[in-house]
């Protein structure tokens, strides 16, 4: 009987002692994660010399900055360049995963492959916030803690129709340039498997239709956003087509310095408008140069305090929304503006 008592009691001292050290373990990490003093986010590039992400990636290492400053929490930064291989960016993933990080924001080659990136995430619990590169909604509807910060391509699209719709209407010579009643274009497209490519092109033409600008197609290519590869385009086609371009529609500002270049190795002695979208740089230098009529700007230190803002609340347990207003709960849009000449 007495042995009994014994156990009992022994029992019940064991079960409070452990009870007692769950407790102090659980406050324990309670003050562990109110004490974080640093976070640790990786960010996935598709190409890192690509004109408009590395003026992202250069947002986002200022917004790690003034984030330390005002939070006194350090941040580590891991950035990875993809160059345009997927299966590399996958590696680059597995491996930030393994060391442990925070929080992962991708800027994803092919943005039909992210479920298995999302898979790996998932497994791991470490957040994602994509950007420029959207998966499809189903992919980011797999989990609560995938995101995806972007500038609207539509809106990209009707800002850039309107610049030259506007101009045509206020002074029909300074589009129509040989006053035919025509306007003869040439286009320049962004990589076919990428979002804003067909859904800027779409909408910009649609703009300029509705805006009673008399369009007529020349020729138009696919020059996978690069400068390069849109300058020789443009080249071949000057060639082709001597006297008769009377706009260039580019989906970004780095094929739309491309043509320009073109037209400056030609020497062509009346620029032909251009129209871009960014505002990088590079490309309002041009628009001060005088060289490109206009171009839609996203604003790249809201771009990079949305990603980062979003990523550090993941990587501290938080809700980011608590931070940031968000479109049914994963979006952020960046705002955009016109610039013209
Ligand atoms: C930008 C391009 C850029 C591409 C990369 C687009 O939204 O306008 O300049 O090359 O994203 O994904």
């Amino acid at each position: 009987m007495k042995k009994k008592v014994w156990c009992a009691v022994f029992a019940v001292l064991a079960a409070g002692i452990l009870a007692g050290t769950r407790l102090a373990w659980s406050r324990g990490k309670e003050e562990m994660q109110q004490e974080k003093t640093a976070i640790r986010l990786g960010i996935l590039l598709y190409r890192g010399d690509d004109t408009f992400i590395s003026n992202v990636r250069q947002a986002l290492e200022e917004q790690a900055k003034l984030y330390e400053q005002e939070t006194g929490i350090k941040v580590v930064l891991n950035i990875e360049d993809a160059k345009e291989n997927q299966i590399t960016q996958n590696s680059q993933l597995e491996r930030l995963i393994s060391l442990g990080y925070d929080a992962l924001c991708v800027n994803i080659v092919d943005r039909s492959m992210a479920s298995a990136m999302i898979d790996d995430a998932m497994a791991a619990d470490v957040p994602i916030v994509f950007f420029n590169r959207e998966p499809v909604e189903e992919d980011l509807r797999l989990w609560e803690k995938l995101y995806y910060v972007g500038a609207d391509a539509k809106e990209s699209a009707v800002l850039q129709g309107n610049i030259v719709a506007e101009l045509y209407q206020k002074d029909p010579a300074k589009v129509d340039r040989n006053g035919d009643g025509k306007v003869n274009y040439v286009l320049l497209e962004g990589e076919t498997s990428h979002q804003d490519s067909l859904i800027r092109t779409e909408w910009s033409i649609q703009t300029l239709m509705e805006g009673g600008v008399p369009l007529e197609k020349l020729t138009g290519g696919i020059a996978n956003w690069e400068r390069s590869q849109a300058s020789a385009m443009m080249e071949q086609w000057l060639e082709q087509f001597p006297g008769q371009i009377e706009l260039v529609i580019s989906n970004n500002d780095d094929m739309a310095l491309g043509a320009i270049d073109a037209m400056e190795r030609l020497e062509i002695p009346d620029p032909i408008n251009v129209v871009g979208i960014d505002g990088t740089p590079q490309g309002v230098q041009a628009l001060e140069r005088g060289m490109l009529l206009g171009t839609v700007q996203s604003d790249r230190a809201e771009y990079a305090h949305a990603i980062f803002t979003i990523a550090a609340a993941l990587a501290l347990d938080e809700d980011p929304k608590k931070d940031i207003q968000l479109v049914d709960e994963k979006y952020y849009w960046t705002h955009q503006t016109i610039l013209v000449q």
